[in-house]
């Protein structure tokens, strides 16, 4: 059997009677509790609360959604303005988490929440849609086995389920460390496709701190539990990183082992990750300083700044850094004499490079050589 058919049929089961060996003691917000069904209460398999990072407004992807507890939670966190789309592969569990979202809806006063079908790390196919045609034309031989291989090819790029770059957080719980590892890669280039520019990933996930042996893996049990699946901790945000992240950050990391199993522990962590350095990089004379506390970092673009240090950057990493998880680490400093940028130059982002403050004072201040020269009387445009 295969690890995502063991997953299948161990959910299928759960979704129906409660199973304790899959629950984890998690402090959700005891707020957002008191409108959610029994049902969908007692049938919670996370292992961490990722909900509690949401704004209002947001539109929400959660991958592997099960009864619909996160949803739920997450459809009053984000408001009638935001939206929630939960996708799990599960019929039982989906069938819960539909059933249910009309109560949360009436309870709300509005309805913000859908669920849809579809494995995570293949987020385009729409299986709802795959199955009512495999209905109308079933498999019967290898040519209609092909056919329906076509098809569902075509049905991504069609009607993709998830659209390319529609959504503001893709958040999940418990769920990454379940897909097999031919897999896990494309998943993470799933999450990042799916996410808007400027996007997030909010995922809270179980970890080992050791790599998990061959012998655990081949245990569909252990698997289907979130035990064998789980990645190495520094491999979980290192994959998050070599798929195009930015700005990770460890939000909370169990001190107490969820399990133990032959010495390796696994635990929960949520992890944030954001998306958007990708793109062209030019000179508008703006700079940023590091504020410490550490000497010296590093970022995922390869900018290595040092504590104090004045240093030019580009236009694109100055508005990363004036936005989470960075605005609090920097001073900015805009040019006296703004770049349009039209007129803005490449900037070469592989060097780094002290922005001299002349350079920011620009040319009209080079000759001054008393304040009343330069000053305006007060209204903040000193150079
Ligand atoms: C451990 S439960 C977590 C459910 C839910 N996130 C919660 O907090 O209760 C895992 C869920 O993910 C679903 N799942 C596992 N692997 C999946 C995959 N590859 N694609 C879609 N859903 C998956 C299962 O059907 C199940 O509902």
């Amino acid at each position: 059997m295969s690890a995502e058919t063991a997953v299948k049929q161990r959910y299928s089961a759960a979704a129906t009677v409660p199973e304790q060996a899959l629950c984890c003691a998690i402090q959700y917000d005891s707020h957002y509790l008191k409108i959610l069904p029994e049902e969908v209460i007692r049938k919670d398999y996370g292992c961490g609360d990722p909900s509690r990072y949401l704004k209002s407004g947001e539109t929400v992807l959660d991958l592997g959604s099960g009864a619909g507890k996160i949803c739920f939670i997450a459809a009053q966190v984000v408001g009638p303005t935001g939206r929630v789309i939960g996708v799990d592969m599960t019929d039982a569990m989906l069938e819960v988490a539909r059933r249910n979202a009309p109560i949360v809806a009436e309870r709300l006063g509005y309805g913000n929440v859908e669920f849809r079908k579809a494995r995570i790390q293949d987020l385009a196919l729409d299986l709802d849609a795959l199955d009512s045609e495999l209905r109308k034309n079933p498999i019967a031989d290898a040519n209609a086995f092909l056919r329906a291989e076509e098809l569902a090819a075509d049905l991504r790029v069609r009607r993709p389920l998830i659209a390319t770059e529609s959504i503001d957080v893709v958040v999940s719980n418990c769920v990454l460390n379940l897909v097999e590892p031919s897999a896990k890669q494309q998943l993470f280039a799933e999450i990042f496709r799916v996410l808007k520019k400027g996007g997030r990933a909010v995922i809270s996930d179980i970890v080992s701190d050791e790599d998990v042996p061959e012998e655990l893996q081949a245990d569909d049990r252990l698997w289907s539990g979130c035990i064998s699946g789980a990645l190495r901790e520094d491999l979980f945000l290192r994959a998050f990183e070599q798929t195009g992240f930015y700005g990770l950050r460890l939000l909370k990391r169990d001190p107490r082992a969820w399990q133990t199993m032959q010495g390796i522990e696994f635990r929960s962590i949520t992890i944030e990750a954001f998306k958007g350095k990708q793109g062209e990089c030019w000179e508008r004379n703006q700079a940023v300083i590091y504020r410490g506390p550490f000497r010296e970092v590093l970022d995922d673009d390869g900018h290595r700044l040092r504590r104090g240090d004045r240093v030019a950057v580009c236009d694109k990493t100055f508005q990363l850094y004036r936005k989470a998880p960075y605005a609090e680490h920097f001073e900015f400093i805009e040019p006296n004499e703004p770049i349009r940028p039209e007129e803005a130059r490449p900037f070469d982002c592989s060097i780094v490079r002290i922005r001299h403050p002349r350079e920011t004072k620009g040319a009209a201040c080079h000759d001054a050589t008393n304040v009343s020269k330069c000053c305006d009387g007060g209204n903040g445009s000193c150079c």
